[in-house]
């Protein structure tokens, strides 16, 4: 089973994965988080140089509704030695979808379908897709996958929520199984794996699944993966590799960040997933949303390393 880091804007930055892939790793494919942009913007390159993502395979991801802005910013791409860039059709946000971009693109699906056979003609990168099932209703589903069927993807990778669902709504297994049906290019299930159980109930229900990807519940349990890969790590083990690791994201922000407010903006971003790798943390945690300072901060972040042992999901599983 392949396994792919899903990307979270403003998380899965380089300076989380760059950590992530030293301390944890088996990952196949990290993806970055959407590029917007015409023209690539200064974060946006130093988010794919590849001095910033060593050792890993990154697929760069963009999103666009404009086939020529797509591929004018696929082959700026290209020059940082790239070869496959991402397509999203599945962020929820509402200034997102109110532009058509994202799963708003889902609900113009003959503007899609020009769009697709202009970028497969015309970008001369291979292209994958990540995707929702449609907007508002499952039925849009047969319409959408109507279309994916014509183009050469390199692979799909599908969400299988609507729009409406956000990140919470219900899991619709059956359009997943559908898709696998109808659709002749790999495809990647994402969505709400969040153990072991999780990871291998996909692979029972779906043997012909060979790819996943994961957001959250590596977020939340940075160990997730190589639980799902059958490597043992003590628990002592595990504390250090995860003390190394927010040490690394910490450092990683200090220096890149204009002020200490907006590295206390990121690290607590962090915490409110990884704060459930551990157990009776909740003090600390508070201490750490509340952090106006550095010092505050990392006395809290003490605290849990020194008094709060690794949960047992994850000791356990
Ligand atoms: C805060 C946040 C930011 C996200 N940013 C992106 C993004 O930039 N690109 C993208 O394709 N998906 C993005 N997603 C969606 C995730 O990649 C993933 O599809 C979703 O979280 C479901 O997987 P999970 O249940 O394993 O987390 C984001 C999700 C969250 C919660």
């Amino acid at each position: 089973m392949q396994v792919y880091l899903a990307p979270l804007e403003g998380i899965t930055t380089y300076v989380y994965r760059k950590a992530y892939n030293r301390y944890f790793g088996g990952v196949d494919r990290y993806f970055t988080p959407f590029i917007v942009n015409k023209k690539l913007a200064k974060k946006e390159i130093e988010g794919i140089l590849p001095e910033n993502n060593p050792d890993m395979v990154l697929v760069p991801q963009i999103m666009s509704n404009r086939a020529e802005d797509f591929i004018e910013v696929a082959r700026e791409i290209a020059a940082y030695g790239y070869d496959t860039v991402n397509l999203n059709l599945g962020c929820p946000s509402g200034t997102v979808v109110s532009k058509k971009r994202g799963a708003g693109f889902l609900a113009c699906p003959d503007e899609l379908d020009v769009f697709l056979s202009e970028v497969y003609e015309k970008c001369p990168m291979k292209i994958s897709i990540k995707t929702r099932i449609g907007l508002e209703a499952e039925k849009e589903w047969e319409k959408i996958l109507s279309i994916y069927e014509k183009y050469p993807m390199e692979e799909l990778i599908i969400h299988p929520r609507l729009r409406s669902d956000f990140y919470k709504g219900p899991i619709r297994m059956e359009a997943f199984g559908e898709a696998i049906e109808r659709i002749n290019v790999p495809i990647c299930y994402n969505g709400e794996l969040n153990s072991v159980a999780d990871a291998e109930q996909i692979k029972d229900t779906f043997p012909q699944i060979d790819r996943v990807m994961i957001g959250r519940g590596v977020l939340r349990r940075p160990d997730l993966i190589l639980q799902i890969r059958g490597e043992k790590v003590s628990e002592e083990d595990m504390k250090k590799r995860l003390s190394s690791f927010h040490d690394e994201i910490f450092e990683g922000y200090r220096n890149i960040m204009s002020g200490d407010r907006n590295t206390l903006f990121k690290m607590k971003e962090l915490w409110s997933y990884m704060g459930e790798s551990f157990e009776g943390a909740d003090k600390y945690l508070k201490q750490i949303k509340k952090a106006n300072r550095l010092n505050e901060y990392e006395n809290a972040v003490g605290g849990i390393f020194r008094d709060c042992p690794i949960s047992k999901i994850m000791v356990k599983s």
